[in-house]
């Protein structure tokens, strides 16, 4: 379709080293939609005949239909997606020769690559929200089970198990506004850039904006061309989605070990062994955690084949598609396996509070408490820390501490210094705004619940 000024053929070895039409066939229903847009404009405009544009819409959805029903087999000697359909189009209709009037396959390709990316990310968005729910849900479900809080691994204090899931609920809700945010940064139309520097033919850029549902033209051609930063806003959105996913599975991968042992997740999740009989191993969660790096290694791949790029289009950005293609791919996949198998992760309550009764995680709630009685909470942290080290060296744990021996080390407590010495009592006395008190988990929940 450029061959005008070439005295001889491209070689064929060129030919299977710049092709895109493995990467990009996926997107063809978009191409042709964006086409469908740039002919009804040309009509409008005068540009084309009414006719004439009529005949060619005609000849797209045909080869809309052939797309559809698997029976356009597309070729790699005519390069990428985009050629390939129009040499159908003409094959069918000869007026398809007039398609790509005012019109290159750069602003073409960012057209039908935003349209693609919209559709993929419109799928994810709801993928999303169903994770989302699922926190919510098994938030409400595990509101009143108490399990240790940790901080640099070590037992830190008792929280709730809603709690935990609230927090990942939050992580998850500013990832659906990163979503949201790549989805708006693509939603502007290219179409009517050109090659670069816009048209000498009265084109109409808003009426393709509006027709293909775009907020509005692209301001400035070259940038057009130019900008994947819309790619980018989707791999940035990806790759903390999954870090967080990661250090989920993590987390459950972690408290389903048998030394922890308070999660339990469900069979038809796990994997056996082939060898060890007794093995229930985590796979799903280690997969979605190993799969990090691929979407991580994406963004980094897109951000270091724009780097060096000169404005404006290169064919660098060929590029662009493949590691896009893999991460929406390994997200979606991801987000949706998670929300299933979440659903069905249970606690086992009375492990996890086992767990915490051979601890010394209420000390900052006795030093809490000791401020209350108008000790300054240095001194009081100092007096609880020290009572901790010598019931380590005596082996014995807070709660069997009699009221003379709390006297003895620490002379400001009274009888009621007993009554704040279980988990559950810990929990329900933390009742800051966004603490883990049960009632403020609760008040979490509903307001989650009016965001999903
Ligand atoms: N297949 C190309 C791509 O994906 C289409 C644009 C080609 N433009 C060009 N000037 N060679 O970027």
């Amino acid at each position: 379709m450029w061959h005008g000024r070439f005295k001889k053929e491209m070689a064929d070895e060129v030919l299977d080293f710049t092709q895109s039409l493995d990467i990009d066939w996926r997107m063809a229903e978009c191409d042709i939609k964006g086409s469908l847009a740039h002919v009804q404009m040309l009509g409008a405009t005068g540009l084309l005949k009414e006719g004439e544009a009529k005949k060619i819409a005609l000849g797209l959805e045909k080869v809309l239909e052939e797309v559809k029903t698997g029976k356009f087999i597309p070729s790699k000697n005519l390069e990428d997606v985009h050629m390939n359909i129009e040499a159908r189009l003409t094959e069918l209709e000869p007026l398809g020769a007039k398609l790509h009037t005012a019109r290159s396959r750069n602003d073409q390709v960012a057209t039908t690559t935003r349209l693609y990316l919209r559709e993929r990310l419109k799928t994810l968005r709801d993928e999303l929200k169903i994770l989302l729910q699922v926190f919510i849900s098994n938030a409400e479900r595990h509101l009143n089970i108490i399990i240790p809080g940790y901080t640099h691994m070590q037992q830190a204090q008792p929280i709730s198990m809603g709690h935990y899931w609230l927090a990942w609920f939050e992580a998850f809700k500013r990832d659906l506004e990163r979503l949201d945010f790549a989805l708006k940064s693509l939603n502007e139309s290219p179409l009517g850039a050109g090659a670069l520097a816009g048209s000498t033919l009265p084109i109409n850029r808003e009426m393709t904006a509006k027709i293909l549902d775009f907020d509005c033209p692209t301001r400035n051609s070259l940038d057009t061309v130019a900008n994947r930063d819309y790619m980018t806003d989707y791999h940035y959105f990806a790759s903390v989605l999954m870090v967080h996913v990661s250090r989920l599975c993590n987390d459950l991968i972690t408290w389903n070990t048998q030394e922890f042992a308070f999660i339990i997740l469900p069979d038809e999740f796990c994997t056996g062994s082939s060898m060890m009989p007794q093995k229930k191993n985590p796979d799903v969660l280690e997969l979605a955690r190993g799969k990090t790096g691929q979407v991580l290694g994406n963004l980094i791949d897109l951000l270091v084949t724009l780097k060096g790029l000169p404005m404006t289009y290169n064919r660098d950005l060929q590029e662009d598609k493949r590691g896009l293609w893999a991460s929406l791919d390994t997200v979606e996949s991801v987000v949706r396996i998670l929300s299933a198998l979440l659903e069905k992760v249970e606690v086992d309550e009375k492990i996890a509070l086992a767990g915490l009764e051979k601890g010394y995680s209420l000390a900052t709630d006795v030093a809490e408490y000791l401020v209350m009685k108008g000790v300054p909470f240095r001194e009081a942290h100092l007096k609880v820390g020290r009572l901790t080290g010598w019931c380590i060296e005596n082996k014995i744990s807070f709660g069997e501490l009699t009221f003379e021996q709390w006297r003895e080390h620490i002379p400001e407590v009274d009888e009621d210094i007993l009554k704040i010495l279980s988990p559950r009592e810990s929990v329900s006395r933390r009742n800051t705004y966004g603490g883990t008190g049960f009632s403020q988990v609760a008040k979490q929940i509903e307001a989650a619940k009016k965001i999903c």
